[in-house]
């Protein structure tokens, strides 16, 4: 299998994002989830009526993956229509650091989806809680 790109993944999120279920904040996310085989998984929000119950595309993508057998990780992308992207919330970054430890998060702005940053899970959540 050919070597996933940053940009293929940002792409494979960008088209994660079109299935996105946000009618209350018609906020779009899309992410795709990079294991070490080369296995992508993509996720997309799904926000509830009772809106305490929304899922981020981050987890939505990471429960998939970790479902269906996956479990260690390479690299997530993540695309919102955002300046800059939106970085993933406080709940992603804690499960990104129990399950994907090592996996390299990148983000970009939907609408600008060349301009691509780069953090390590580490940078995002440092001292993280750990059982
Ligand atoms: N959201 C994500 O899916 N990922 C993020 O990194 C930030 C926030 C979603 C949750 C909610 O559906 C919407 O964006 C607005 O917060």
């Amino acid at each position: 299998m050919q070597a996933t790109s940053k940009q293929n993944l940002i792409q494979e999120a960008l088209a994660a994002q079109k299935r996105a279920v946000a009618p209350y904040s018609k906020f779009q996310v899309g992410a795709a989830l990079l294991t070490v085989d080369g296995v992508i998984i993509r996720g997309a929000n799904v926000e509830s009526a009772s809106y305490g119950l929304t899922c981020c595309a981050e987890r939505v993508a990471l429960f998939k993956a970790l479902t269906e057998g996956h479990s260690s990780f390479k690299a997530i992308a993540v695309v919102a229509p955002m300046g800059g992207g939106a970085t993933p919330c406080g709940a992603c970054r804690q499960l990104l650091a129990e399950y994907a430890p090592k996996a390299k998060v990148w983000v970009a702005d939907s609408r600008k989806p060349l301009k691509v940053t780069g953090y390590s899970v580490q940078e995002l959540l440092p001292v993280s809680f750990q059982f």
